[in-house]
């Protein structure tokens, strides 16, 4: 059931595994909140589950922010989207008591996420962005020093040209953080090598008990 508790309609599912770190699921154009969940239990089982709808829609289908053509972003609609998403973070993590987030963004959801990481270092503690791209044509200074990232992108993906992954990849690695980038043989919709690449890379956060 999706419930308002917070500023944004959304999903959330308790963890059933307390070793994993919460998930912040953020989906893409013309999905919704209930979208990514079957992919969040898929790749980290038992993991708590924060799935925000985007508040903007284009032609009646649900976005995170508002762009101007395909790939060409509202730079400042999407700093101001940003900005009311990390506040919603910390307002889940307040109500719901859960740790810092791993978000996990398909498409314009990881375009967000990606924002999210500059505009706000250290609000998540990692970060898997399928099909992102880069979010501002002017990077915003951030140090990403310990905030994991894995960037899955697409060789044959219409929407996000491979040189634009690539310089995403660099810009999060200048910036500190640690960036696993596979390109791989798809185009922009996903496949079980997503699926397998991002609860594979996952794993790595899951804590052992002592
Ligand atoms: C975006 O607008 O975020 C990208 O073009 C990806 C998309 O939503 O199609």
């Amino acid at each position: 059931m999706s419930t308002r508790v917070t500023d944004l309609i959304h999903r959330f599912e308790p963890a059933a595994d307390a070793t994993l770190p919460p998930l912040l699921l953020l989906h893409g154009t013309g999905a919704d909140e209930n979208d990514l969940i079957p992919l969040g239990r898929m790749v980290a089982p038992g993991a708590a589950l924060l799935s925000p709808r985007g508040t903007v829609l284009e032609n009646g289908m649900p976005r995170f922010f508002r762009r101007l053509a395909e790939g060409v972003f509202d730079e400042e609609d999407l700093r101001q989207r940003t900005d009311e998403l990390a506040g919603f973070i910390h307002q889940a993590q307040a109500e719901y008591g859960i740790a810092a987030p791993v978000a996990l963004g398909f498409s314009n959801g990881a375009n967000i996420a990606a924002s999210l990481l500059l505009r706000h270092p250290g609000l998540l503690r990692g970060a898997a962005l399928l099909r992102a791209m880069v979010p501002f044509r002017e990077t915003p200074p951030a140090r990403l020093e310990g905030t994991k990232v894995l960037l899955l992108s697409g060789t044959a993906d219409p929407i996000v040209p491979a040189a634009n992954s690539a310089a995403l990849a660099a810009i999060l690695g200048d910036a500190g953080a640690t960036v696993a980038h596979h390109p791989l043989p798809l185009g922009h919709g996903l496949s079980q090598m997503d699926v397998a690449l991002t609860r594979e890379w996952l794993a790595g956060f899951q804590e052992t008990k002592a």
